[in-house]
């Protein structure tokens, strides 16, 4: 993949980005969603590959747009075919109630390297590069501080868990307090607090729990760049959900997923911020146009960018305003 797609890219999540900011706060997550998959659609138009949707808004005949299976881009013969992976509005609720961390997130691989997950849940650990190699999910939350306190050079209670705060998580979010870490609970956003583990000044160690599959991929590809960990396992609640995972092709449902199975080869993610949070800012509006703040990685170089975008909407109308 030529490394300058990242930078097409970004385009599109900014795009999306630009358009869910609009109705920050007014508690519209469905209009939110919508004018964030409007948009990304609409900015896929301008990129140069020959993408298909594999995590996405959906199957084909309950999403419009950005369905799993959905050809998009205007690649031609020459330019590269890919799978892409989409949320163009992490955190709905947190872009329709203004709170901190919505995100609109692209990842891209070469063609079949990344997992066609179903939208179920998955379990998760997650940490950032100091901790690399020591996590397993077979173990406990406890046994897992305790190796992550090793391996960082500190003790338990020096080390801060992200956890989704959902009744499913009494029993880990006890346990971990017994163990003495501190605990940091988010409303929603878990790709977000996955990546948050490996950038130093956000304060987080590691992320437990049980969020969505597709953002599990995500957040996979996102750690791929990034040089951090990250293990999961799908949750199937019924042999319904268990018939979907053998329809996209898993064999093995009930397998352990390293995050290097998740999202394989060569790798770029880029997200940009709806609302301010621990990595990037939310658009700032001012007058005839915007600021948006994103992050732009490869896995292949391990950059790393971050970039301030001022957008001016006299010189470029925004899609849909
Ligand atoms: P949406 O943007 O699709 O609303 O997802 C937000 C999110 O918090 C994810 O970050 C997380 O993986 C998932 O929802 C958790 O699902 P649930 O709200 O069902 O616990």
């Amino acid at each position: 993949m030529d490394r300058n797609l990242a930078l097409e890219v970004v385009r599109v999540t900014e795009a999306a980005a630009l358009s869910a900011a609009r109705l920050m706060g007014r508690g519209e997550c469905d209009a939110a969603d919508q004018a964030a998959v409007t948009a990304m659609r609409h900015a896929f138009e301008s990129v140069a590959v020959r993408g298909m949707v594999v995590i996405g808004e959906g199957e084909r005949d309950e999403a419009p747009m950005l369905y799993i299976g959905e050809k998009v881009g205007a690649g031609d013969v020459k330019d590269p075919e890919v799978d892409i992976a989409v949320d163009p509005l992490e955190g709905t609720n947190l872009c329709a109630y203004g709170r901190p961390n919505a995100l609109s997130v692209i990842a891209i691989s070469e063609r079949g390297k990344m997992l066609h997950a179903p939208d179920i849940y998955m379990a998760k650990i997650a940490v950032g590069p100091a901790a690399k190699g020591v996590i397993n999910l077979d173990k406990s939350p406890t046994e897992n501080l305790i190796a992550i306190a090793d391996a960082k050079g500190v003790y338990v209670e020096d080390l801060t868990a992200v956890i989704l705060e959902r009744e499913r998580h009494m029993d880990l979010i006890n346990e971990v307090r017994k163990a003495g870490a501190r605990v940091h609970l988010i409303s929603d956003g878990d790709v977000s607090a996955a990546i948050s583990t490996c950038i130093d000044s956000s304060g987080i160690d590691v992320l437990f729990g049980i969020g969505g599959a597709p953002e599990g991929v995500l957040a996979a590809a996102a750690l791929r760049c990034v040089g951090g960990d990250m293990q999961a396992r799908l949750i199937m609640r019924n042999n319904k959900e268990r018939d979907r995972c053998y329809a996209m092709g898993i064999e093995d449902p009930d397998r352990k997923w390293h995050f290097e199975e998740l999202a394989k080869g060569d790798v770029m993610f880029a997200a940009t911020g709806v609302t301010t949070g621990d990595i990037l800012k939310g658009v700032r509006y001012f007058r005839g146009g915007a600021r948006t703040h994103s992050l732009v990685m490869r896995s292949k170089s391990g950059t790393i960018r971050f970039v301030e975008t001022e957008h001016h909407f006299d010189r470029k109308p925004q899609f849909g305003f």
